[in-house]
């Protein structure tokens, strides 16, 4: 059976760092379904598809040739063999990707394909419904969170270290505008799953919330 853990949360919880941390530590792949939603976003948009167009949203979803790459310890994304991987970061990507992955069509397309990708081999999922909707059954469940304003100055830090010119006010705007809409949606919204454990890292660091997470799995940081 492959082993399957969920990492859910909102923006700017340490997810990302903590499920890549996490699956590299159990050889397990990781799974970033928040740059599938990115990736699907800037596909549609460059083929000027109108983000309301569930029909076309769908087929193209379904001619999508995407594939993860992985670069040492940078994972990337490839469309149709173009590495997309930075331009799915781009600032105006968050509402967009947030907007699109609303979409029933879409999430329909998304969650067939990561369910494909769980029956493979063992996974970290990362994203908003792994534990809820795409991963039901998973055998760890986690959602990550923290205060607002830290996710916030996370971000902020993120941006303004990759040398965008943005203030912290404008970051925290953002990203409680598209908690709003991630948590909001009628469909596979944004929230713990029942059987989640909810870590708060407001004050904690990657490798505390690692030790947490390894510490539920009846794990000692040294054992695999
Ligand atoms: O994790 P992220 O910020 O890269 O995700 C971008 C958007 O994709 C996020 O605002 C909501 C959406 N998303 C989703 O709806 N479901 C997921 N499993 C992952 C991401």
């Amino acid at each position: 059976m492959n082993q399957i853990i969920t990492v859910d949360g909102p923006a700017g919880s340490g997810k990302s760092a903590v499920s890549r941390l996490l699956a590299k530590r159990l050889d397990l792949l990781y799974l970033d379904t928040g740059a599938m939603y990115r990736a699907v976003a800037l596909q549609a948009h460059r083929m000027g598809i109108d983000p309301d167009d569930g029909k076309a949203l769908w087929e193209m979803c379904k001619n999508l040739d995407l594939d993860f790459v992985s670069d040492g310890d940078s994972p990337g994304i490839h469309i149709n063999g173009e590495d997309v991987s930075l331009a799915i970061r781009r600032p105006e990507m968050d509402m967009l990707s947030s907007g699109i992955s609303a979409v029933r069509e879409v999430r329909e397309a998304m969650t067939e394909l990561q369910r494909n990708i769980g029956k493979t081999g063992g996974l970290v999922a990362e994203g908003r419904d792994m534990g809820t909707v795409v991963f039901p059954d998973a055998d760890y469940k986690f959602f990550i969170t923290a205060t607002p304003e830290v996710r916030a100055e996370r971000r902020y830090l993120e941006r303004t270290g990759r040398g965008e010119s943005i203030s912290r006010d404008e970051v925290e705007i953002d990203l409680r505008k598209r908690d709003e809409q991630d948590k909001t949606r009628s469909i596979a919204p944004l929230r713990p799953a029942e059987d989640a454990v909810v870590i708060d890292t407001t004050t904690l660091g990657i490798g505390q919330v690692i030790e947490e997470i390894l510490l539920k799995m009846g794990k000692t940081s040294i054992q695999k």
